[in-house]
C-alpha cells in the first residue's frame, strides 16, 4: 500500500489543486476576484461591493447594493444577550484571535437559522458573519478595556462602524477609506489556509459557523494571518533603521523565518504588497514617524538580495495598521473582519457543488505490532 501514495505526497499539498473554483485567481503577479483585477477593485470599489461581487459573481446594480447594505446594517448589531455573555469571558491574557474564535461560536447559539443549511439560510448567516465580525472584534476591545460595547450607526459602511466602535469617535473621511481599501485587499485570496479550512469543513455538510469557526483557527497561525501582527512586533524590537539590516542578516543566518515575506503561490511579488508598500509610505510619514516605513523597505531589500524573498500581503500591512491606531493585537482580527467575505464565498461555492474532503496518508509508521498486556510492557 505504501507505494501506492509514496509517488503523489506533496507534503503541504504545494501544487495540489483541490478544487475547482470561480471566486479569486491568482496567475502570476495577478490577483483577481471574479476576473477583476484587486488594482481595479482596490482603486474603484467598496468593500461591501467587493464582497457582494464575490458572493454573487457580478457587480451590483445602485439598487442592488442599497439593499445588501441595508441588510447588512440590520444585522450589525450584537444580540444583548450575546453581548452580556461575551462579558463573562476571559478577555484580558488571552489572544484576540481566541477570543474571537469562540465568539463567533457563540453567535451560533443566538442565530435560529444555524442548524439550516438551505442556500438561502447560508446567504442569510453570511451576511449576519460579515456584518458582525466588526462588532465583535471591537466588542472585545471595548470589554478588556472596561468600556461599553458601542453599537454601529446605521447608513455607515462596515469600515465606517469598525473605527466608529474601536475608538468611540466619529472616524476621519480618509482614515475610513485607507482601512475600507485594507479590508477589499484581505477579502480573499483564492485556496488559502484558512479558505481551505472553510472549505473542509463544508465540505462534511457541517454548517456555516463551524466553517467560519475552522477559518479563524486557521487564520491565527503566524505562517498566515497571525504574520501581520508578528511583523510590528519584530519591527518594534529592531527599533531603528540602523539595526534593521543586521536584524533581517543574522535571522536569514540563524534560518529563522522574516515574517511577512515569501509565498506559496506568488514567487514573483504580492500585489497587494505594492499597494500596502505605498499607503505605508504615505501613512507613516503623516503620523510623523516614517522610520517605520523606512525600516521595512531597508528590510525589504536585503531580504530580496539575501534570499531573494518577496514581502507578502502581511508585511507593509502591519505599519498601514499601526500608523492609524489600531493595537497590534487586532491586525489578525482586522484580517477575519476582511476574509469573513472569502470565506462565505468559499462557503457558498463548496455547498453548490459539494464532495467531501478525505485525503489519503502516506503510512511511515510501523506494521505488524502484536497487543501486549500491561503487566508484560517494559
Ligand atoms: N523568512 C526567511 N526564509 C523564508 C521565509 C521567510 N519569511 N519564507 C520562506 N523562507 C525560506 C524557507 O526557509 C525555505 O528556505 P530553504 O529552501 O533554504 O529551506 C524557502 O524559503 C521555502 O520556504 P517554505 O517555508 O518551504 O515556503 P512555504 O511555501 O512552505 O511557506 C510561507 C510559505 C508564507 C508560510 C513562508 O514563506 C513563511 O513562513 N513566511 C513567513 C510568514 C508569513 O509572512 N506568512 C504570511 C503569508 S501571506
Amino acid at each position: 500500500m505504501a507505494e501506492i501514495y509514496e509517488g503523489a505526497l506533496d507534503k503541504g499539498l504545494e501544487g495540489v489543486v483541490a478544487c475547482s473554483t470561480a471566486v479569486s485567481s491568482i496567475m502570476d503577479v495577478t490577483l483577481c476576484y471574479r476576473g477583476y483585477t484587486i488594482e481595479d477593485i482596490a482603486e474603484n470599489s467598496t468593500f461591501e461591493e467587493t464582497t457582494y461581487l464575490l458572493w454573487n459573481d457580478k457587480l451590483p446594480t445602485k439598487n442592488e447594493l442599497a439593499d445588501f447594505n441595508r441588510e447588512i446594517n440590520t444585522y450589525a448589531t450584537l444580540d444583548p444577550q450575546l453581548v452580556n455573555i461575551l462579558k463573562t469571558i476571559p478577555s484580558k491574557n488571552v489572544h484576540p484571535m481566541a477570543w474571537l474564535r469562540t465568539a463567533v461560536s457563540l453567535a451560533a447559539h443566538f442565530d435560529n437559522e444555524a442548524q439550516d443549511n438551505s442556500p438561502e439560510a447560508n446567504k442569510r448567516k453570511g451576511l449576519r458573519l460579515l456584518a458582525k465580525m466588526g462588532s465583535l472584534v471591537t466588542a472585545f476591545e471595548n470589554i478588556r478595556n472596561d468600556k461599553p460595547v458601542i453599537n454601529p450607526r446605521n447608513e455607515k459602511s462596515l469600515a465606517w462602524n469598525f473605527l466608529y466602535m474601536m475608538t468611540g469617535k466619529e472616524p476621519d473621511a480618509e482614515l475610513v477609506k485607507v482601512f475600507d481599501m485594507c479590508l477589499i485587499l484581505h477579502a480573499d485570496h483564492e485556496l488559502n489556509c484558512s479558505a481551505f479550512a472553510t472549505r473542509v469543513t463544508a465540505s462534511s455538510l457541517s454548517d456555516m459557523y463551524s466553517a467560519i469557526v475552522s477559518a479563524i483557527g486557521a487564520l491565527k497561525g503566524p505562517l498566515h494571518g497571525g504574520a501581520n501582527e508578528q511583523v510590528m512586533l519584530m519591527l518594534k524590537k529592531i527599533g531603528t533603521l540602523e539595526k534593521a539590516k543586521a536584524f533581517v542578516k543574522d535571522a536569514l543566518a540563524n534560518k529563522e523565518k522574516v515574517m511577512g515575506f515569501g509565498h506559496r503561490v506568488y514567487k514573483n511579488g504580492d500585489p497587494r504588497a505594492a499597494i500596502l508598500r505605498k499607503m505605508s509610505q504615505l501613512l507613516t510619514q503623516r503620523m510623523g514617524e516614517p522610520h517605520w516605513y523606512e525600516m521595512s523597505a531597508m528590510m525589504d531589500d536585503v531580504v530580496q538580495a539575501e534570499k531573494g524573498l518577496l514581502p507578502n500581503v502581511d508585511f507593509y500591512s502591519a505599519t498601514v495598521y499601526y500608523s492609524m491606531g489600531i493595537p497590534i493585537d487586532l491586525y489578525t482580527p482586522i484580517f477575519a473582519v476582511s476574509r469573513i467575505s472569502g470565506w462565505v464565498a468559499h462557503a457558498f461555492e463548496q455547498y453548490a457543488n459539494n464532495r467531501i474532503y478525505r485525503p489519503r496518508g502516506h503510512w511511515i509508521g510501523r506494521q505488524g505490532l502484536k497487543y501486549t498486556s500491561i503487566e508484560n510492557r517494559k
